[in-house]
């Protein structure tokens, strides 16, 4: 009897430094969190729907189209991720569905296979993304990623990392703030090449992210000078300075989403309860070093494990 049932899922990441420089081949670094997207589909006659009877937005719609283009199932989605807050949710969707689709026809994939066809998907939620969020919801752990094709994604060794997510309750068009960004060029070319130089002074100091509070403090004034933070997200960056932070940014596209702050020495309980005394949505995740289990990275890099559903 054939199973009736296929299971794929992605972890989520941040972008610990680097958005929108790696837009224009700089490097960027960037994680997988904790937090996961499961896809479930179960075979059923008849045209793609969504399990719970939800309908849709067209965007969605496109890309269930092209990953069960005969149909035939109803497609379950179970996700920890906030949906828009630049925790990469999109990208662990993409990979999930791929992972979930390919179980259903029997195909083994290999890591490249499921960051080239999730980031097709990922192209139809946002215009011409660079793969950084791909490369991670593919292959888990920590990445130092270029999009120059001659550059592989390089693994990054990072010590267990504890952050607090302070969410700024709303989601930024990522689509519409890379077109901004776009047409701040050349002016602001300088600041994108800093950026990536941060990334990749942070990489060298993987073993002790505890000392990348003035990298990612650095990294967050880039940010606003290039024109994707918010008065929103500059508060919070600074209720977490405040707080003991020792550093903090905004975190994906911005114009919204989250930011995301290192833990103050005493661990990210304190500054959690603060936050939410204050009304803000504060939660805490990890960045694990070898907690994810992961695919061999896309495009050649080593890794390890898979966090199939
Ligand atoms: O907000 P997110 O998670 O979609 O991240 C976007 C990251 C950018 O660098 C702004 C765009 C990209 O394609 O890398």
């Amino acid at each position: 009897m054939t199973k009736a049932e296929h299971r794929g899922s992605a972890w989520g990441k941040l972008i610990l430094f680097g958005e929108h420089a790696v837009v224009y081949g700089h490097p960027a670094m960037a994680a997988a969190v904790d937090l996961r997207t499961v896809v479930c589909l179960r075979s059923r006659p008849g045209p793609v729907s969504l399990a719970g009877g939800g309908e849709p937005d067209s965007a969605l719609s496109e890309v269930l189209h092209r990953i069960l283009p005969r149909g035939g199932a109803t497609v379950e989605i179970r996700s920890q991720l906030p949906v828009g807050r630049g925790m990469g949710s999109s990208a662990a969707l993409s990979v999930a569905l791929v992972r979930a689709a390919a179980a259903r026809e029997g195909e083994a994939l290999d890591a490249h296979e499921v960051y080239a066809r999730s980031l097709a998907l990922e192209a139809v939620f946002h215009g011409n993304p660079s793969g950084v969020d791909n490369t991670v919801a593919a292959g888990g752990g920590a990445v130092l990623f270029s999009r120059s094709r001659s550059v592989e994604p390089q693994r990054v060794a990072l010590t267990p990392l504890p952050l607090v997510i302070l969410d700024s309750g709303s989601s930024g068009n990522t689509r519409a703030l890379v077109e901004g960004v776009r047409a701040r060029r050349p002016a602001i070319d300088p600041l994108l090449a800093r950026m990536g130089t941060l990334a990749e002074q942070a990489a060298k100091r993987a073993d002790r992210p505890s000392d990348w509070g003035p990298l990612l403090d650095e990294n967050h004034r880039l940010l606003i000078q290039i024109g994707v933070s918010t008065e929103r997200l500059d508060a919070l960056v600074a209720f977490a300075r405040r707080h003991g932070s020792p550093g903090a940014k905004l975190s994906g596209a911005g114009g919204g989403g989250v930011v995301m702050a290192l833990a103050p020495p005493e661990g990210t309980g304190p500054l959690v309860q603060r936050a939410r005394r204050e009304g803000i949505l504060a939660s805490s995740v990890r960045v694990p070093a070898h907690g994810i289990p992961s695919h061999a990275l896309p495009r050649g890099a080593s890794g390890t494990g898979a966090p199939s559903g």
